[in-house]
This record gives structure tokens, C-alpha cells and sequence, in this order.
């Protein structure tokens, strides 16, 4: 078997040379490989809004450094409103990953302790900090997938929703990072993409990343699933999160609360990987997780082809919420989390 190389996927990344971030443009994949050079936050702002880039770690790594790219150009007598302006507009980009608010408020952090040295100053230690950041997630990914590895026999069907891969991260990914640790372990039979209806990020990016590991998939519609389950052709599911509340319930691409419901139906377990920072405790419940819609014409069109009638509005909700119940375990950096959820998660949030 060939080692796949892992690191090839990185979806994010600073240029020194430049002074900018460069972000590889999401929605012209998998047919074309191009980078977006971010210079301004409003271009970050932008690539998150429009799902250039998307998934919650690599929101969180991209807002991190929208932080560095809104300083650019600021002086020392203007650039602690520079910041809070750079930070507001990033954090008016998409609601549900928690991520984003948790790299803003971690990058505030940062800001804080250095605003007195002057903005080059400030402005070098919140790259360093956003560089940081950026490795730790790929490190923290490599360690849940391992994890996540464990849960796997010999041969398993996994199935995915929406791309939890390398794309969605800093690189290597959480859902898919874990079916890459099992498939490197040799555990994995195969994986089950599902095209995850209405961006395609499944049969677009996850497909894609699937023929860059070389990791035998097979790409189905979303409603497969239940096909699939009850003539037992699936072992198992991955998801990723956009966030997962106090109580362990879990907000995600929409239609992986209908995936859950279906496992549950059919016995087969439900597994959702997600780093620490896509926790989030200040949310008690799902029913406190603010779900974002999108336009109507993502719905209503297809590849740049209108498909219903001219007057049709569409109601987008871009993720839904899983109960916790539903959860066969919670696939952390820290180990695999179990219920009683509030428990774990808590004892999970509060080691180092
Ligand atoms: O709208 P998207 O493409 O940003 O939605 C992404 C997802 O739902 C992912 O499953 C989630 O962010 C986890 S990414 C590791």
C-alpha cells in the first residue's frame, strides 16, 4: 500500500513575501486549483462569507490571520480601532462555527497583552500567533484521528457527510482525518461520500481529497442513506461539527441530523469528530445554537442553472443540530468522549 501524503492538502497559508493570506478558492474545486490573496480583511471577510473557505478550524485559522491582514497599513494612533472593526467584520460572517468567535477572542488575547509595544510590534506576534495556531490544528487533527482510528474493525463502511477533511482545517481534517488514520492503519474497507446537497461540498471536496490519499470511496446522493443502511452496507459514521453545545449535542451540515436519525434506525454507530475549539460551553443545548440560512438561490439553482419555477423561495438552513442521544461518542484531541456528555465534555475542556 502507498503512504499517502498527508500533508498535501493545505487549504490555508501566509506569504512572508507578500504580507497576506493566501486561501486555495474552495468554490472553483475540484476542477481548478487557485489561490485567493487576501490583503484586506474585507477579502477575508469575503472568502468566508462566500465559502472560498469554510469549515469550522479553517474559519477560525483564517480569521485568525484576517486579524494580521486588518492591521496592515494602520498606525500607532488608530490601530486598537483598526482591530476592533477588523474583528467586528469578521465576526459577521457566519453564525454557526463556534470556531470563529473562539479564534477572535483568542487573538483579542493576544492583542491585549501586546498593544502597548505599537502596532508593528503587536501586529508580528499576532502572526506568530496565527502561524501557531494554524500548526497546532493540523497537530491536533493527526491526535484525533488516531484516536478516532481505534473505533474502526477491519474492513469497515464508513460513511461522511459534508467534508470534514483537510479542506475544512488547517490541514489533515477531523471526520476525515480519521478515516485517513484508519485507512493508514489498514482498518477501512471503504468510504461512502455523501454529495451533501446544496454546495456539493461532498461529492466536490471530499471526493476530491478521497482521490488525493487514494482512499477507495464510492460518492452517493444524500438521500442514499437510507438505502444504503437498511441493506447493511454501512459499519459506521464520521461527521465533523460546526459546533457541539455543553450537553454534547451537535450542530452540522444540514442533513446530518437525518444521517443520525438513520444509524440510529439502523443500528449503526454515529460518531461526530471535533477538536476542543469546535466546543463550545457556553451554549447549553442545541436549541441555543444559531443556525445560519443561506440565499435561496443556492437551493433554487444548480451549477448556475435555475431549477424551479422563477418566483420559488427556497428556505436554506446551511447546518442542523443532532441531539446528543443520537451520539455514539464525541471523537476529540483529548480521547473519545462519551455520555453522559456534559460530564466528559466538561472533564475534556478542563485538561491542558
Ligand atoms: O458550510 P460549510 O461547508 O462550512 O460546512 C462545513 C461543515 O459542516 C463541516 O462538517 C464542519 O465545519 C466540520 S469541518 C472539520
Amino acid at each position: 500500500m502507498s503512504t499517502p501524503e498527508f500533508h498535501a492538502i493545505a487549504p490555508i497559508s501566509w506569504s512572508d513575501e507578500h504580507d497576506c493570506l493566501l486561501l486555495l478558492d474552495q468554490t472553483l474545486l475540484p476542477d481548478e486549483e487557485t489561490w485567493l490573496h487576501c490583503r484586506q480583511v474585507e477579502d477575508v471577510a469575503a472568502a468566508i462569507k462566500r465559502l472560498s473557505v469554510r469549515g469550522a478550524p479553517a474559519i477560525g485559522v483564517s480569521a485568525a490571520y484576517g486579524l494580521v491582514v486588518g492591521l496592515h497599513g494602520a498606525s500607532d494612533d488608530d490601530f486598537r480601532r483598526r482591530f476592533d472593526e477588523t474583528s467586528e467584520t469578521l465576526g459577521a460572517t457566519r453564525p454557526t462555527a463556534v470556531n470563529l468567535r473562539w479564534a477572535l477572542e483568542k487573538g483579542r488575547e493576544v492583542f491585549e497583552a501586546h498593544a502597548d509595544e505599537g502596532v508593528e510590534a503587536c501586529r508580528a506576534k499576532l502572526l506568530e500567533w496565527a502561524k501557531d495556531l494554524q500548526s497546532r490544528d493540523v497537530q491536533t487533527n493527526r491526535t484525533m484521528g488516531d484516536n478516532g482510528a481505534h473505533l474502526f474493525q477491519e474492513g469497515d463502511r464508513v460513511l461522511t457527510h459534508c467534508n470534514a477533511g483537510a479542506l475544512a482545517t488547517a490541514g489533515y481534517g477531523t471526520a476525515v482525518g480519521v478515516i485517513a488514520s484508519a485507512f493508514r492503519e489498514g482498518r477501512l474497507g471503504q468510504v461512502w461520500v455523501d454529495e451533501t446537497r446544496p454546495l456539493l461540498q461532498g461529492a466536490r471536496l471530499t471526493a476530491w481529497e478521497m482521490e488525493k490519499l487514494g482512499i477507495p470511496y464510492r460518492l452517493v446522493t444524500d438521500s442514499s442513506v437510507g438505502a444504503l443502511m437498511s441493506r447493511g452496507l454501512v459499519d459506521r459514521v464520521v461527521v465533523g461539527a460546526d459546533r457541539v453545545a455543553a450537553n454534547g449535542d451537535a450542530a452540522n451540515k444540514i442533513g446530518t441530523y437525518t444521517v443520525a436519525v438513520l444509524a440510529n434506525r439502523h443500528g449503526v454507530p454515529f460518531y461526530v469528530a471535533a477538536p476542543r475549539s469546535t466546543i463550545d460551553p457556553r451554549t447549553p443545548t442545541g436549541n441555543e445554537i444559531p443556525i445560519e440560512i443561506r440565499d435561496s438561490d443556492e437551493v433554487t439553482a444548480f451549477g448556475g442553472h435555475r431549477v424551479s419555477p422563477r418566483e420559488t423561495e427556497a428556505m436554506n438552513f446551511a447546518f442542523d443540530v443532532t441531539p446528543n442521544e443520537l451520539i455514539a461518542g464525541i471523537i476529540t484531541e483529548v480521547g473519545v468522549l462519551e455520555a453522559p456528555y456534559e460530564e466528559s465534555i466538561r472533564r475534556a475542556l478542563a485538561m491542558d
